[in-house]
């Protein structure tokens, strides 16, 4: 990064409260586009290599506290007691760092669409400027709200006016202050000692520091933002919707120019930590999140969400919900299956359909195809699990792991009551209840024998639909007793009935 050390701190102001997002959740922690605003703010600072980052909290201090301590252990947090306003914020940041000297960015925290490209114009502008306070500004097509940059007839910035405060002369100037700054740390520390409250909120504006310097001859500047969309502030839910958009809109065009085919960006979300190779397939309704990456040649969706999941070339998920999974190359998933945490899909194995999985390894070239439920279990290379088989992991107070070999053939409706372990090559009949392990090359069976019951339809069912098809089958079937003779092994060449697919 060419402006390495570009600032000598980075103050973050997210001390509101937020009051027009009406939340319990502190402003600054809702989330967009995988991170908070809060986050994003950050994000976008980081490579200006500051080697101190402040971050002002208040209301909900707590949990913008423990939130930082997550996302940005190197970051201090500085407690303002009462929102006095943006200006008594900064000057509670600059309290906390009296030692600190040379230019400090300081910024809202509720500007998530901020980039460093951004940052680095305004650091840029200053340093060009020799300026001791310089504000980044666009120019809005509705500016309401915002504070107004009042410039006089040279060109040169005068003064920020909140709109509260403003002329209407002044409501009419469409260049607005993006909450972004920065200033000469003793410079700023000065000017922010001498705040006055005579505005229409009573609150010492940050904004106000402008002017006075103004006044006493100190260069300032104010610098137009690249991209206006950058500086745009989210004080509500419907501005957290359109900052969403303005985001996702952003990272799928970096997808589709990197060779990502995004069918419907409309309804495809990827949050900014998600990574999309060239020549993956993303489907209509795709939501992408997290540390989610997809592989060249992947096909996602259409109607699918993939959290903190890997997926490898080649490989397809359909219409289906997974989560902290691997999914191998060429390995497919879908549709309707629900691939939960542990989950991991090797090379060319299949979850087909109404399926789940959980802590669940299948190997190589394995299937699942339809209707079962995967928990706490190994499957090894080139096994075959039958339609609604069910792993049975839990005993109501622990869960257990079932282990199954390679090659292996489980029957449809298997029950795997674990621990329990099928060998290499071994099969398990349909329907059966497995709670002992099966050697490798046997067979599991573990269900009662059939018993046909002759004549029954016609002696209990008289006049039915069904003892008129069955006498019409004729009266031989009706004679033979059992079909099977008693002791005979439920284990015969038709027997397995099992694996549906192949
Ligand atoms: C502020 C600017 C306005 C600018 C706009 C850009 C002021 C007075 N006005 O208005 O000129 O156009 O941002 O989005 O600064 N904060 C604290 N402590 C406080 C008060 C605020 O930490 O006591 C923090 C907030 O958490 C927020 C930031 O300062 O991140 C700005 O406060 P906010 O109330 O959102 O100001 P705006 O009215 O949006
Ligand atoms: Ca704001």
């Amino acid at each position: 990064m060419s402006s390495q050390q570009a600032v000598a701190a980075v103050v973050v102001l997210a001390a509101g409260q937020g009051t027009r997002m009406r939340s319990a959740t502190p402003k600054v922690l809702h989330e967009l586009g995988g991170r908070s605003m809060l986050g994003h703010v950050l994000a976008a600072a980081q490579p200006l290599g500051a080697a101190t980052t402040v971050v002002v909290v208040g209301s909900g201090r707590e949990a913008v506290e423990a939130h930082l301590a997550a996302v940005a252990p190197g970051a201090r947090a500085v407690l303002q007691a009462e929102q006095l306003g943006s200006g008594h914020a900064a000057r509670v940041a600059l309290d906390a760092v009296p030692e600190l000297e040379g230019p400090v960015l300081v910024v809202n925290g509720d500007a998530p669409l901020l980039r460093t490209a951004t940052l680095t114009a305004l650091v840029d502008g200053h340093t060009a400027a020799a300026s001791v306070f310089t504000v980044l500004t666009a120019e809005v097509d509705d500016p309401t709200g915002l504070g107004r940059i009042v410039r006089d007839d040279a060109g040169a910035p005068r003064a920020i006016v909140e709109e509260r405060d403003a002329t209407p002369g002044q409501r009419a100037v469409r260049e607005v202050n993006a909450g972004v700054y920065v200033a000469d740390a003793g410079t700023l520390r000065r000017v922010l000692a001498g705040l006055a409250t005579d505005n229409a909120q009573g609150e010492q504006y940050l904004t106000d520091a402008l002017a006075p310097l103004v006044e006493g001859g100190a260069p300032v500047a104010a610098v137009p933002a690249p991209d206006p969309d950058d500086v745009l502030g989210c004080n509500d839910r419907r501005e957290l919707a359109v900052r969403r958009r303005t985001l996702n809109d952003r990272v799928l065009d970096e997808l589709m120019r990197s060779g990502v085919t995004v069918v419907d960006p409309a309804t495809t979300w990827v949050d900014v930590t998600v990574t999309v190779a060239p020549d993956a397939l993303l489907e209509p309704g795709v939501q992408l999140r997290g540390t989610t990456s997809v592989a060249t040649g992947a096909v996602v969706g259409p109607d699918t969400t993939l959290v903190d999941t890997t997926v490898g070339e080649g490989a397809a998920v359909v219409r289906s919900h997974v989560l902290g999974a691997v999914v191998g190359p060429r390995a497919t998933v879908g549709p309707f299956s629900y691939v939960r945490p542990g989950t991991r899909l090797g090379a060319d194995a299949k979850v087909g359909a109404f399926v789940e999985t959980k802590n669940a390894q299948v190997g190589e070239g394995s299937k699942v195809p339809h209707l079962s439920y995967v928990g706490d279990a190994t499957i090894g290379r080139g096994s075959n699990i039958g339609a609604a088989t069910v792993f049975v992991n839990y005993d109501g107070v622990a869960k257990h792991h079932t282990t199954v070999g390679d090659a292996v053939r489980i029957g449809s409706d298997t029950m795997l009551v674990a621990p329990v372990t099928v060998g290499d090559g071994a099969y398990t009949a349909a329907g059966s209840v497995i709670t002992e392990d099966v050697p490798p090359g046997a067979m599991g069976v573990a269900r009662a024998a059939q018993r046909n019951v002759a004549g029954w339809v016609r002696r209990r069912r008289p006049g039915t639909a069904a003892a008129d098809a069955a006498a019409a089958a004729g009266a031989a079937a009706e004679g033979t007793a059992g079909s099977r003779p008693a002791g005979d092994t439920p284990a015969g060449p038709a027997e397995p009935g099992a694996d549906h697919e192949r």
